[in-house]
């Protein structure tokens, strides 16, 4: 049964005193005279203002939770637009610390990193992955001295470096494990050696985690963590990276490495090999139609969790709002909550610096 006075205070809101009465009529619903039932639960009691629902809001996203994946090139005052990721360049050195810095000053913690290698430099090996003169080294360095504060993601496989497009070394046909760990272990050496401050290896190769993780502790390299690419799934979401890198396969796909889309507990068996071998971070990609990917590794683990807001699920949003068809903004911030209330600790995604700067205006 309604109160007596629930329809005292709605009289005198109509009797014009607004303002004595505001606290009161806000707690009492106008229809609460009218309301029949009884209800001891009111969920909607903590919804009713903004201020409310921030108090009980679960999943709060910040911008120390970004890494913001860059391309590089070479050159000199050079940024050139990406077709299938709207927003997105590749830089050359001299402008990608001046990105480096909008993000730093935006409150984003890390960056990743990712080179356009020129095809005269690629082959089947991935030689230039090692090269101490390198893009990568040579950004790194550069990145250390402008930014020190920024911390530097190197990814660690060999695509943008193999004439054949696949992360590991090709023979008839097949992509080699022990063969291309061994080249791994070079390129992770040499971007510690530069300064790199996690090295990240994405290739999905058997083993390379525990590789990787020696050959930095007896160079010394102790405080060089490993970000695992761990549950990486086979998918056709990397498109629009691979346009950014002109890294795409140049024959067959990735299935005999990367994971099988159908997989969920091989994902677990895929963290605690990486975990055992050394990681410290581990990571699931993609992230969108991987949610419960991230939601199980999260309650199955204690290291921190990564997820990666890949290049096709960036492309999709920015295709749907250019049409005018979704609101990009609250869809990005939407999509990213998402991932985080999924159980993922850190987010790489190509809204970092858009996302950064909306949660910086809330
Ligand atoms: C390659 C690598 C890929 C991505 C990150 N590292 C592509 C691939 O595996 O083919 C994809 C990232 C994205 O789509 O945003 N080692």
């Amino acid at each position: 049964m309604p109160t007596q006075s629930v329809s005292s205070s709605s009289e005198s809101v109509q009797s014009g005193s607004v303002v004595t009465t505001a606290l009161a009529s806000d707690a009492k619903s106008p229809d609460a005279a009218s309301s029949s039932v009884n209800l001891l639960h009111r969920p909607r009691r903590l919804r009713r203002t903004a201020g409310l629902r921030r108090m009980v809001r679960e999943t709060v996203l910040t911008a120390a939770d970004f890494i913001y994946p860059l391309f590089v090139m070479e050159g000199e005052g050079r940024k050139e637009s990406i077709p299938s990721m709207p927003g997105c360049y590749r830089y050359s050195l001299d402008l990608l610390l001046e990105e480096a810095k909008v993000a730093r000053d935006l409150g984003i913690g890390a960056i990743a990193l990712f080179p356009l290698i020129p095809d005269a430099q690629k082959d089947n090996a991935g030689t230039e992955s090692y090269n101490p003169e390198g893009l990568i080294p040579r950004a790194v360095r550069a990145l250390k001295e402008a930014v020190p504060e920024l911390l530097v993601v190197t990814d660690v496989a060999l695509d943008p470096y193999s004439s054949k497009g696949h992360d590991g070394i090709v023979e008839n046909g097949k992509i080699l494990n022990d063969e291309t760990v061994a080249v791994l272990v070079k390129q992770a050496l040499t971007q510690a050696e530069a300064g790199a401050n996690f090295v990240a290896p994405s290739d999905m190769m058997d083993g390379r985690v525990g590789a990787i993780r020696e050959a930095l502790d007896l160079a010394g390299w102790i405080n060089v963590g490993i970000l695992a690419y761990s549950a990486k799934y086979a998918s056709a979401y990397y498109g629009p990276f691979r346009d950014a890198l002109e890294s795409a396969p140049k024959f067959g796909d990735k299935k005999t490495y990367q994971m099988d889309a159908a997989n969920a507990r091989e994902s677990i068996k895929e963290i605690e090999l990486d975990i055992e071998e050394g990681a410290d971070i581990i990571m699931v990609k993609p992230a969108l139609a991987y949610l419960d990917i991230i939601c199980r590794i999260k309650q199955h683990t204690n290291v921190p969790v990564a997820a990666y807001n890949v290049s096709g699920e960036y492309a999709m949003i920015k295709a749907a709002a250019q049409q005018g068809w979704i609101d990009e903004k609250a869809v990005m911030l939407e999509t990213l909550t998402s991932i985080k209330r999924a159980g993922a600790d850190i987010i790489l995604t190509y809204f970092a610096k858009e996302a950064a700067l909306l949660l910086q205006a809330k």
